[in-house]
């Protein structure tokens, strides 16, 4: 459920016109409603017994307000990056409620970490366990970890977005498992205090959670049987959203903590989540204007002023957003197909191929939905273009959380070599 809605005709963001907004802070413009962030917040977290740590993934969306928003109804955060740890500290979010993930986290990133006194570190090879544990012994710390272990398991999902198979670069191997907490043990600058699988993002069925949570259930009981003090279980993020409104919706949180809860109320472990899409997808839209209606030998083109450096979803992984005209389209309006891309020199610029749409013109303003999560956080600026400006809506209020930046400002991000004068 989201709060973008029509009323008398014209879509509105909570009480905030979306046509009166995009003519006071422009186009392109992510919209994020402050309601639905906090109504799928607060679904997940109400779903697990109190205790558990919901980490809102920050890669998903990494805007400050977006993470203080959240981090106000009690969410901590996963982070990935020292950027994004610092994100989340500057959100107010506190370091006992951070877990740190990653491939690649590098010594000066560990150690803004260990200096913060996060929640935990999840491990993902066994080079990362050496150098963590080199950096808190030279902070004099112990660092406490997981190891991400990777189940093997198919998640079902878009190939590219796929985590938990032996394929990917991500977490240890499970066949290795045992060997990196015995190893994890006899390091004095490590404390281990649990056990992290991420198996992949957009899961829409139960079935393969279910079958990773068991193998961890199972790991669990062997690294006890080892010695090891696990005391944490952190089953990463991954459940999907549905991205085309009358499509079947995926299992909701309560289904997939039902079926979690029943796999793992037996360990004694403390749950921790990293849900990041399902809070911040539907939650967030991209408003933008259609600049020239464009007849093509074989098709029509509505050029809009979004372009694959605001959303590179559709153009990286031929994702499906749904597209509204913000004026809502009375019965009876002639439809049309088009063809909706953006002003970027390149083909694969396009947000929907042959989309049935009511017939729009130049200056219509039409909404990307479902595009809170993965959005702006992966915008550039190619072709030279400023990335979309970002607001935030709270019933009829809303405010810029992200200033769009000028021409000029990117024109002043380079710098010339001597050589070249001034
Ligand atoms: N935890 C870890 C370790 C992850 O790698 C991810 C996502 C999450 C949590 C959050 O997963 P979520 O709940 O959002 O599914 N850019 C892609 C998605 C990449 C996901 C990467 N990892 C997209 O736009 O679909």
């Amino acid at each position: 459920m989201n709060h973008f809605e029509y009323r008398a005709g014209k879509l509105f963001a909570e009480d905030v016109d979306l046509t009166k907004l995009a003519e006071a802070a422009g186009t392109p413009l992510y919209v994020y409603s402050t309601a639905t962030l906090e109504r799928h917040y607060r679904v997940f977290a109400n779903a697990f017994p109190a205790g558990t740590l919901i980490a809102f993934s920050v890669k998903a969306n990494g805007n400050l307000a977006v993470l203080k928003t959240l981090g106000q109804l009690g969410a901590g955060a996963d982070v990935v990056s020292g950027g994004e740890l610092k994100k989340a500290l500057a959100a107010g979010i506190p370091p006992e409620r951070i877990v740190f993930s990653g491939v690649g986290k590098t010594p000066r990133e560990m150690k803004l970490g260990l200096e913060a006194g996060i929640h935990q570190f999840n491990v993902e090879s066994e080079p990362e366990l050496e150098a963590l544990n080199e950096t808190a012994l030279a902070l004099g710390k112990r660092a406490p970890i997981t190891i991400r272990v990777n189940p093997n398991v198919d998640a079902r999902t878009h190939a590219k977005i796929t985590t938990g198979t032996s394929e990917t670069k991500f977490g240890i191997p499970w066949s290795r498992a045992r060997d990196a907490y015995t190893r994890a043990g006899k390091l004095a600058g490590i404390r281990i205090v649990g056990v992290d699988m991420h198996i992949g993002s957009q899961v829409t069925e139960l079935g393969p959670f279910e079958q990773a949570f068991a193998r961890m259930a199972e790991l669990i009981g062997t690294l006890r049987r080892d010695g090891h003090d696990i005391t944490r279980a952190d089953l990463g993020g991954g459940l999907g959203v549905p991205y085309r409104l009358d499509d079947p919706p995926p299992p909701d949180p309560n289904a997939y903590a039902r079926s979690i809860t029943g796999l793992t109320k037996d360990l004694g472990v403390e749950l921790i989540f990293e849900p990041g899409r399902l809070i911040a997808a539907n939650a967030g839209i991209l408003l933008s204007r259609v600049i020239y209606v464009k007849d093509g030998e074989a098709k029509k083109f509505l050029i809009i002023d979004a372009a694959m450096n605001d959303l590179l979803r559709p153009a990286l992984y031929d994702a499906h957003h749904d597209i509204l005209s913000v004026n809502e389209a009375p019965p009876g309006t002639p439809r049309q197909r088009y063809d909706i891309v953006g002003p970027i020199c390149e083909t694969t610029d396009l947000f929907a191929r042959d989309r049935e749409m009511p017939v729009l013109k130049s200056g219509d303003l039409v909404a990307i939905m479902t595009a809170g999560a993965y959005g702006a956080v992966m915008s550039s600026a190619y072709n030279a273009r400023p990335p979309a400006a970002e607001v935030l809506v709270k019933g009829d209020a809303w405010s810029v959380v992200r200033p769009r930046m000028s021409d000029d400002a990117i024109v002043e991000m380079d710098r010339l070599p001597d050589w070249l004068g001034s």
